[in-house]
This record gives C-alpha cells, sequence and structure tokens, in this order.
C-alpha cells in the first residue's frame, strides 16, 4: 500500500536527481503514506498557528476549540511526522528489492544539494520542536485551566463548577486542591484524568459523582499551601438567620462565637476547633461505611507522645466495607470548602430576606420551598414549569392575592428557578442535599459533622468521652 509502481514505469529518476537522497524526498510525494504524512503535518501546523493565533486576540470562547488546538492537531503533526521517515524508508527498500537504487546513503558535506538537505532537515527539526514546545506548554495550561476541568466534561462537573463560581475560592484553581504541588502527583492527575476521559467518553461515569472522594490527595499538602494552622486565632462570630411559615417578616436570628482555636498565649497550647490540625497533635478514626457517616473508633496522638483511644461499640462497622484508620485533616470537617451546595431552606429565606420574594405574600415561603422540591425531570424541565408551579400554588392558596401580587410572585418564581439551576442537575442524579456539610451539625441525624466524634457517647478507658457540650465548640458573643 505505501508504495506507488511509477518508479519503475519511470527509471530515468534514477538517472535524473543524481543522489539517493534527492530520490527519497522527490519519491516520498509519489507514496500514498508519504503524501499523507506531509499534508497531516503541513495542515496541522499551519490549523495549529491560525487556530492559537486566533485563540489569543480572543475570538473563541469555545473549550473545545482548546481540546482540538492543544490535543488533537499536535497529535496529527507528531503523527505526520513519525511518518515521513517510515514513508522515505518503505520507498527506500521498495527500490533496493527493484535494484533502482544500488547505493548505500551517503552525506558528502562538499555536495552543495547534501549540505543544503541537512541545513533544511535541522531548521525544520528546529521549527518543529519549538512549535510543540509552544503548543505543549499552552496545551499544559490549558488542562490545568478550571475552564477545561469544569467546561469541557461540562454535563458531568457542571455541579462542581457552578458552585466553585460562586464559592470564596473562585479564584483558585481546581489543580490547587485537586492536584497541589509536585510531579508525583501531577503524573497522578494525568493518569486518572484520563481514565475520566474515557468515563466521559464511554458515558461509564457515576452520578452522582461519588464521595468522600478517596483519592484526593491529602488537604495538608494543598490547603495548607495557603492556610496555616498556626495562624489561626481567636473567635468566628457567625450569625444565622432563618424564617418561619408563620412568620416571613422577622427572621429568627442565632449568633455563635465559634472557637476557631490558635495558640493560647497563657498556656502556649494549641486550643479550639483547630486543635484538630494542629502540629504536634494527630486525630485517626475509624469510619464505619464508604460515606464515613458513621464513626466507630477515634485514637488521639498527643504532643506528649501518648495515646488515647474513644470507642463508641453501638457503631457497627457496614457489612462488606472494609475499614481503615484515616488521620483526620481538614477535609473532614471542610468536605465541601469550595463545591457549596445550598438547601432549600436557605434558598427561599435569603430570598426573603433580600427581598427578591416579597415577603408579604401570605404562605410564600411554604409554596417556594414546595415548586423548588417538586422533582422536576431536567433542568429544562423546571425551566418551563417552576414559575408556573409557583403561580399555580398561589392561586389555589388565595385567588385574590395571586391576581394582585401576580408581578412579585413572578419575580420569586424567577429567583427561584435560578437558585435551583444553581444546586440541582437531575442528570448528574444532584439533587438538594445530594452533597452535605460536615462543618458544624446541622445534619448530625443522617451521620454528617462533628457530633460522629463529639457525641458524648465514645468513650476511653477511663470512661472520658468526646464532649458535646455546646459551650465547647461556640458560645454566645459577648
Ligand atoms: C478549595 C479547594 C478546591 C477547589 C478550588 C476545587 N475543589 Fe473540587 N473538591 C474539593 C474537595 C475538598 C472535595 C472533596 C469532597 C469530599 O471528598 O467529600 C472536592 C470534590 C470534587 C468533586 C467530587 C464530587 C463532589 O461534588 O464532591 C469534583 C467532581 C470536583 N471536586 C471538581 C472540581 C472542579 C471541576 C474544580 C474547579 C472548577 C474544583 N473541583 C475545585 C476541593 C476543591
Ligand atoms: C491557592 C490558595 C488556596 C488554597 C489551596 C485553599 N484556599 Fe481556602 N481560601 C483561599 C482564599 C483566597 C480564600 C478567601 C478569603 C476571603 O474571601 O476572605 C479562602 C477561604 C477559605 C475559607 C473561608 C471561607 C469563608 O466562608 O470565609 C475556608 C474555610 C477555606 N478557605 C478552607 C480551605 C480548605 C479546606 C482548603 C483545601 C481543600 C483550601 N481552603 C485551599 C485560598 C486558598
Ligand atoms: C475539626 C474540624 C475542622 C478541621 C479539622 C479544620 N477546620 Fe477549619 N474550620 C472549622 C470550623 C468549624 C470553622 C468555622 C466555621 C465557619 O467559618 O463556617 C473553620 C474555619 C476555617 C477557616 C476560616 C477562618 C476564619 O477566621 O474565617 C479557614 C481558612 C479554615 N478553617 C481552614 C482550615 C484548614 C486549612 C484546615 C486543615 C489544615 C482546617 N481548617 C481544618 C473546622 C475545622
Ligand atoms: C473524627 C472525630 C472527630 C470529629 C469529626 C471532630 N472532632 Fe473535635 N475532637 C475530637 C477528639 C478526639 C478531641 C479530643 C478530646 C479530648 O481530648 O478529650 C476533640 C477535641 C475538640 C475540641 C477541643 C480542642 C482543645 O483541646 O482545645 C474542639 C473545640 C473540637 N474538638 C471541635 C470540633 C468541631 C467544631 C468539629 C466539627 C467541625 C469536630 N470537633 C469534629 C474528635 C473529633
Ligand atoms: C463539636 C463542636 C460543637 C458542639 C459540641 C456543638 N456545636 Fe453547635 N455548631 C458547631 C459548629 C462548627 C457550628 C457552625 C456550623 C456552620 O458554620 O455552618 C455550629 C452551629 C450551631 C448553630 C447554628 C446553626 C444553625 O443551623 O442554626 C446552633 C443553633 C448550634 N450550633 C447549637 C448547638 C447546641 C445547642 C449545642 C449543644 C447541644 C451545640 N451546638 C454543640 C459545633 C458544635
Amino acid at each position: 500500500m505505501t508504495t506507488g509502481n511509477s518508479n519503475r514505469a519511470n527509471p530515468r529518476d534514477s538517472r535524473e536527481g543524481g543522489s539517493a537522497w534527492a530520490h527519497i524526498m522527490r519519491g516520498l510525494w509519489r507514496t500514498p503514506l508519504g503524501v499523507f504524512a506531509i499534508v497531516m503535518t503541513t495542515a496541522s501546523i499551519t490549523l495549529m498557528l491560525i487556530g492559537m493565533g486566533a485563540e489569543l486576540l480572543g475570538f473563541f470562547e469555545n473549550p473545545y476549540v482548546g481540546i482540538f488546538i492543544y490535543m488533537i492537531l499536535p497529535g496529527g503533526m507528531l503523527l505526520g511526522l513519525l511518518l515521513i521517515p517510515v514513508a522515505a524508508y518503505l520507498r527506500r527498500r521498495q527500490w533496493r528489492k527493484t535494484r533502482i537504487a544500488k547505493d548505500h546513503l551517503q552525506l558528502d558535506l562538499s555536495n552543495p544539494k547534501h549540505r543544503f538537505f541537512l541545513i533544511g532537515f535541522v531548521v525544520l527539526t528546529v521549527v518543529n520542536m519549538v512549535i510543540l514546545g509552544v503548543v505543549g506548554y499552552e496545551g499544559y495550561h490549558f488542562t490545568d485551566s478550571p475552564y477545561f476541568c469544569g467546561m469541557v466534561c461540562h454535563r458531568v462537573m457542571a455541579p462542581e463548577y457552578t458552585a466553585y463560581l460562586r464559592s470564596p475560592h473562585s479564584r483558585v484553581s481546581c489543580v490547587e486542591c485537586h492536584i497541589g504541588p509536585g510531579a508525583q502527583w501531577f503524573v497522578r492527575a494525568k493518569l486518572s484524568g484520563l481514565r475520566q476521559v474515557y468515563a466521559v467518553l464511554t458515558n461509564s461515569y457515576s452520578r452522582p459523582i461519588p464521595v468522600p472522594v478517596e483519592a484526593l490527595r491529602p488537604a495538608r499538602d494543598t490547603c495548607e499551601e495557603c492556610h496555616w494552622p498556626e495562624k489561626f486565632y481567636g473567635k468566628k462570630v457567625k450569625q444565622f438567620i432563618r424564617f418561619t411559615d408563620n412568620d416571613q417578616l422577622t427572621p429568627e436570628k442565632t449568633e455563635i462565637a465559634l472557637h476557631i482555636g490558635g495558640h493560647n498565649p497563657v498556656t502556649g497550647s494549641f486550643e479550639g476547633i483547630h486543635w484538630h490540625v494542629s502540629k504536634d497533635v494527630k486525630v485517626q478514626y475509624l469510619a464505619a461505611n464508604e460515606k464515613r457517616t458513621g464513626i466507630s473508633r477515634v485514637r488521639v496522638t498527643r504532643p506528649d507522645g501518648s495515646t488515647d483511644e474513644f470507642v463508641n461499640s453501638d457503631i457497627k462497622i457496614e457489612d462488606g466495607y472494609v475499614p481503615k484508620w484515616r488521620t483526620m485533616d481538614c477535609i473532614d470537617c471542610h468536605n465541601r470548602p469550595t463545591h457549596i451546595m445550598d438547601m432549600p431552606e436557605d434558598v427561599v429565606d435569603f430570598g426573603l430576606l433580600s427581598k427578591k420574594i416579597n415577603p408579604k405574600i401570605k404562605g410564600i415561603r411554604a409554596d417556594g420551598l414546595t415548586a423548588i422540591e417538586i422533582r422536576y425531570t431536567s433542568q429544562d424541565d423546571a425551566g418551563k414549569n417552576l414559575v408556573n408551579n409557583l403561580m399555580e400554588l398561589q392561586k389555589k392558596r388565595n385567588a385574590v392575592q395571586a391576581a394582585k401580587y401576580e408581578g412579585d410572585i413572578r419575580k420569586a418564581g424567577e429567583y427561584l428557578l435560578g437558585r435551583y439551576l444553581g444546586n440541582v442537575w437531575p442528570d448528574m442524579k444532584v439533587s438538594w442535599g445530594t452533597y452535605k456539610t460536615h462543618l458544624g451539625h446541622r445534619y448530625a441525624d443522617e451521620g454528617y459533622g462533628c457530633w460522629r466524634c463529639h457525641d458524648d457517647e465514645h468513650e476511653n478507658k477511663k470512661g472520658g468521652t468526646i464532649s458535646q457540650d455546646c459551650s465547647f465548640c461556640h458560645d454566645e458573643p459577648e
């Protein structure tokens, strides 16, 4: 397939060119493989250069263009470059068989033609290396960008990307938490990235993406690039604002002062919430299931080297789960530092507080909750029906009021729809509460948060427990 037979029909070739090199270069054009390789290389380079220029000038907003420029085209260029010598080799072998070329390949620098070939070869190689280098560098940054992570796998990563964009870490790139510094994790990440691309292409990924992320790099290598536990100090006052269905106008306000922790200047020891990750302390635990929503044993190694173990024998290891000791790090509390999902009540209450939902409309809190908790089949379905559903609920409740506030109800519906689209992805099976936080004890009933250990029921040998005393972690702000 690789060589034409034009050379035999045209024996002038061997006389005309003079040198074996010239034959090869000229002959390349006569073999289908050679033509393919040359066209492939040239076309890839040209498109790559045009593409990169256009991207620099900001013509493209589409991440798939990036895949094409930085992944597919360089692949084409490399393949072409590799095929050129293969085509030349096959061509020459054919000649030797048919005895058209008898001489060995020789490089004679006193021959201007040879010099020309050699210089041409070196120059082209350098140019190619530079192009590949630039594309490789750009491509490396491209595959590390949140844009690539979030947009290329758009369907799969939409929940995480959307939540990330509104989080305190929206200027921190995905790879700073998911890969971190160092070559070893970089390679591991690119390999697992390949597996993930395969899973996406074959549509075989899990929905929702399961948590905890088993292969996540220990948080101390990543988070601590920016946050040092040694730097924590004092208290953090947090305010929680809630409304009720009966009172949509005056919120219930709870204020707590969290004992963030830090060095106590009097005792010199590290105290408070971040004690678990302070330098000389190690807290390990044995989870009862894959989700880590039950904790059967907790082992503490204190700064003086002594250890202590707290056991709750009521918490049984789930069938089939092989427990493994895990050293507690940031993620065991901050499991949603950036992919922070809202709960329906938060969304509605924020709407009432910010007056995006008019609190004077009776029953709007309850109806709003109902409307966003309906199981829509897709985001499109919600887009078409959510606002109307709210309107219908309000009409059923009080047709006169619904007519009076029609504009406001529609506005409330639009706001709720926006929040729905930022939290629920039926195609990924991500709904309200799919991803819960361990920070605090709001979901303690479902096995999330501090009270997995701080339940007064994990006991050590001396009968001491891990405290659930309310003032242990927070008190009322002064
Ligand atoms: C501030 C650190 C941080 C940044 C930045 C970050 N992530 Fe995460 N991400 C995490 C942590 C921590 C988890 C682990 C959650 C767990 O194990 O429970 C996680 C989990 C995930 C998961 C698993 C599913 C889930 O919702 O928990 C996906 C997918 C993901 N991240 C994608 C991304 C993408 C895409 C970006 C960038 C657009 C990104 N992450 C940026 C910290 C981060
Ligand atoms: C590249 C730097 C960087 C990395 C890595 C990083 N963060 Fe942050 N973090 C920030 C910045 C910047 C802020 C925002 C500070 C602000 O808004 O005042 C922040 C804020 C936070 C906050 C406070 C959020 C709030 O509501 O005020 C927490 C908690 C936090 N980070 C935890 C983590 C955890 C856990 C990790 C590791 C999974 C992590 N961070 C990794 C830079 C980083
Ligand atoms: C035992 C649970 C726990 C562990 C472990 C933990 N944190 Fe925290 N962290 C908290 C709580 C609780 C808060 C306060 C809650 C809030 O801000 O909503 C907090 C607050 C923070 C803040 C904001 C501080 C401020 O003053 O606003 C940052 C940043 C932070 N943590 C980073 C980290 C990092 C980095 C690690 C790992 C080295 C870590 N945390 C480990 C529970 C923990
Ligand atoms: C994996 C188990 C575990 C989890 C989860 C956990 N803790 Fe702890 N915590 C401990 C243990 C063990 C101690 C030490 C008890 C002792 O020394 O008697 C402790 C001690 C503390 C202390 C006292 C530290 C000191 O000495 O000053 C505070 C405050 C605290 N935890 C807050 C929290 C908060 C807030 C959360 C959730 C965001 C949390 N813990 C989650 C195991 C846990
Ligand atoms: C092991 C630590 C710990 C203990 C013990 C603890 N809390 Fe909390 N609590 C937290 C943390 C951390 C938060 C903050 C959660 C957040 O930032 O969203 C919190 C938040 C709260 C809130 C506001 C959250 C909301 O959703 O309204 C209330 C109210 C509260 N705690 C009450 C209590 C009471 C009552 C007790 C005693 C029975 C108690 N807590 C014991 C750690 C603790």
